[in-house]
């Protein structure tokens, strides 16, 4: 990368946060609009927050635009934290044009790399019983549990990792995957729903 291209880069990554409203970390890289539901997210230094906490490490990478990313882009990154919610996202971490939907807890370790066009999520939504879904108290009826994605971890593109997952140290999530299992550490697990198909040796 051209030091020029670099300038421009960083130029860029910080007019986009100014933009979206983001905050940015030491070191984030944010190329494109990430979009943030909830107004008054706020990062660890800041306090007072009435709405859903969002944390970021060292060197978050959020990649959002077309040509940025080798498997093209379906969507920009976008987070939404609930109130009650909270996103832990460690260092060294790169997200490319994913949804991360948290009601409770989400949390992301380090050298986390995430392909493009996927989804994670901490809770269904919506209730599972019919008759309570439209009612006006629906919330209370959704079931959420908190995610857990281990240092190290690769997601691949389009993949969706649902509510109550934890995948552990160095696994790979393979392409298209959708993970309703905990995956152990060094697995790498494919298809609907993932499966281990094989650990990667020491
Ligand atoms: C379908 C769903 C609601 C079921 O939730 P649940 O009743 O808690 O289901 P469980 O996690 O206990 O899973 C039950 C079984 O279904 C499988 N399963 C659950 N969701 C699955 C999915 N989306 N794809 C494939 N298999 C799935 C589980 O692996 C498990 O398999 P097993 O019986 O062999 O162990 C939930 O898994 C889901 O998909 N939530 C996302 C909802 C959504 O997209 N909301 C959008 C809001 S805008």
């Amino acid at each position: 990368m051209s030091r020029l291209y670099r300038h421009y880069t960083t130029l860029a990554s910080r007019f986009n946060a100014w933009r979206s409203r983001f905050p940015w970390s030491e070191g984030m890289f944010m190329d494109g609009r990430c979009y943030v539901w909830e107004p008054n997210f706020l990062l660890r230094h800041l306090k007072g927050q009435h709405r859903g906490r969002i944390e970021v490490g060292r060197n978050f990478k959020c990649i959002n635009s077309l040509v940025h990313n080798a498997f093209g882009m379906i969507q920009p990154t976008f987070f939404n934290v609930f109130p009650r919610g909270t996103l832990r996202i460690g260092d060294n971490v790169g997200i490319s044009g994913t949804t991360i939907s948290c009601s409770e807890a989400i949390t992301i370790g380090n050298n986390v790399l995430i392909g493009s066009g996927c989804l994670i999520t901490d809770t269904d939504g919506h209730p599972i019983d019919p008759e309570k879904r439209h009612a006006a108290n629906y919330y209370d009826y959704v079931v959420n549990s908190p995610v857990v994605i281990g240092d190290d971890v690769f997601i691949g593109a389009r993949s969706i990792i649902l509510k109550g997952v934890t995948i552990g140290q160095g696994a790979i999530v393979g392409a298209g995957s959708v993970v309703t299992k905990d995956v152990p550490p060094r697995a790498i697990v494919a298809g609907n729903p993932a499966k281990v198909v094989k650990m990667i040796s020491d």
